[in-house]
């Protein structure tokens, strides 16, 4: 990707105030290892504070199964939330029922990550654009419907003639462009873009990445953008989540997080990436494959892997997630941050 593009933090407007705000969100899953077994529970997101405003994008990043999609697909009441609350546009929506929910699935949207799966090879690219639309009931006509999808196509970079093609005629690019139109179909304010990129090749990643970076900019949506690639995110999102086993363990603007990366498992995210390696900046090796989430180690998740534990501290209390310089606005959840 060029190094030449804008810096996230100085595109498009951002509204003062959150249009979603999470506060202490949990997500357990019960996993029973026999019928007569009492379950144990997999702390897919454990306690997730976050806001998100009006045209800005908020990146999650984090190794495969830190609780990334769970948490997004929470925020999106896809799941049903264990614990906390979310508020979205000043409604509650922790346990709205799903009549009343409707109207707000409508105006939160999720891309999936494989393009490939999650279109109905069935169905036509102009069934699949409308179908929203119809649910919806955003159409007076079905040439109106018609009319929108094509009108939603052409925002995606894709011709009106593609519409009476199938999900196996397109290309991975055009799926997921077929993938993101069915999303904006239905006008939403807030989109959740679950790994967008990771299931196509290197090649047409750049291109849907400015898409949606375009969009997001375009249309002021709320994002939500997740990938375990911190390239990807570090240059789409204007603020940036790292996640760990569920919590979230350092957020701020994606340039305070990829400059200082406070958090030992935040810099060793970057050291894995070489070329996001200024010199001079301490690297961290990381060890080891992350624990389980159905046992989450005590007091830090990351002490087990972590070359800064501390004996009797870092493994009995768990930090909380606190701004190092009160105002920053850029929060960290351990007790001894990397500070060079
Ligand atoms: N529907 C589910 N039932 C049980 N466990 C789940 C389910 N979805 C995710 N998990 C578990 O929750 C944890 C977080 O998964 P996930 O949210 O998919 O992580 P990520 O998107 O970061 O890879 C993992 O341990 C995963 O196995
Ligand atoms: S709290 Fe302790 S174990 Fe956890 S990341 Fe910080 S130094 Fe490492
Ligand atoms: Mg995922």
């Amino acid at each position: 990707m060029s190094e030449e593009k804008k810096a996230p933090a100085s595109r498009g407007r951002v509204a003062a105030a959150p249009l979603l705000q999470v506060d202490k969100l949990s997500k357990l899953f019960p996993v029973r290892s026999g019928p007569f077994e009492s379950p144990r529970f997999i702390h897919a997101v454990d306690g997730v504070t976050l806001y998100v405003r009006r045209g800005e994008t908020l990146g999650i990043v984090g190794e495969s199964g830190s609780g990334k999609s769970t948490l997004a697909r929470t925020i999106l009441r896809l799941h049903e939330p264990t614990l906390g609350r979310i508020v979205f546009d000043d409604v509650d929506i922790t346990r709205l029922p799903d009549g009343d929910l409707r109207a707000m699935r409508r105006r939160m949207q999720y891309v999936f990550q494989d393009p490939y799966s999650s279109l109905n090879p069935r169905m036509t690219v102009r069934e699949i654009v409308s179908e929203g639309i119809a649910i919806f009931k955003l159409a007076r006509a079905g040439a109106m419907a018609d009319a929108m999808a094509a009108a939603t196509l052409e925002k995606v970079g894709l011709r009106p003639d593609m519409m009476g093609r199938y999900p196996h005629e397109l290309s991975g690019g055009q799926r997921q462009r077929v993938g993101i139109a069915r999303a904006l179909a239905v006008g939403p304010d807030l989109l959740a873009c679950d790994e967008p990129v990771s299931a196509l090749d290197v090649s047409v990643q750049a291109q849907v990445i400015n898409l949606l970076e375009r969009l997001q900019e375009e249309l002021g949506l709320c994002m939500l953008f997740i990938s375990h690639d911190l390239r990807v995110v570090q240059y789409t999102a204007h603020r940036t989540a790292v996640m760990y086993l569920g919590r979230i363990v350092e957020m701020g603007t994606t340039a305070d997080v990829a400059e200082k990366r406070h958090h030992p498992y935040t810099r060793a995210l970057f050291s894995a990436i070489p070329s996001l390696t200024p010199d001079g900046k301490k690297r961290l090796v990381l060890q080891g494959e992350p624990p389980s989430a159905m046992d989450p180690p005590k007091g830090c998740a990351f002490h087990p892997r972590c070359p800064s534990m501390e004996k009797g501290r870092c493994d009995v209390e768990a930090p909380t997630l606190e701004e190092l310089v009160p105002g920053s606005h850029h929060r960290v959840a351990c007790w001894h941050p990397e500070m060079d």
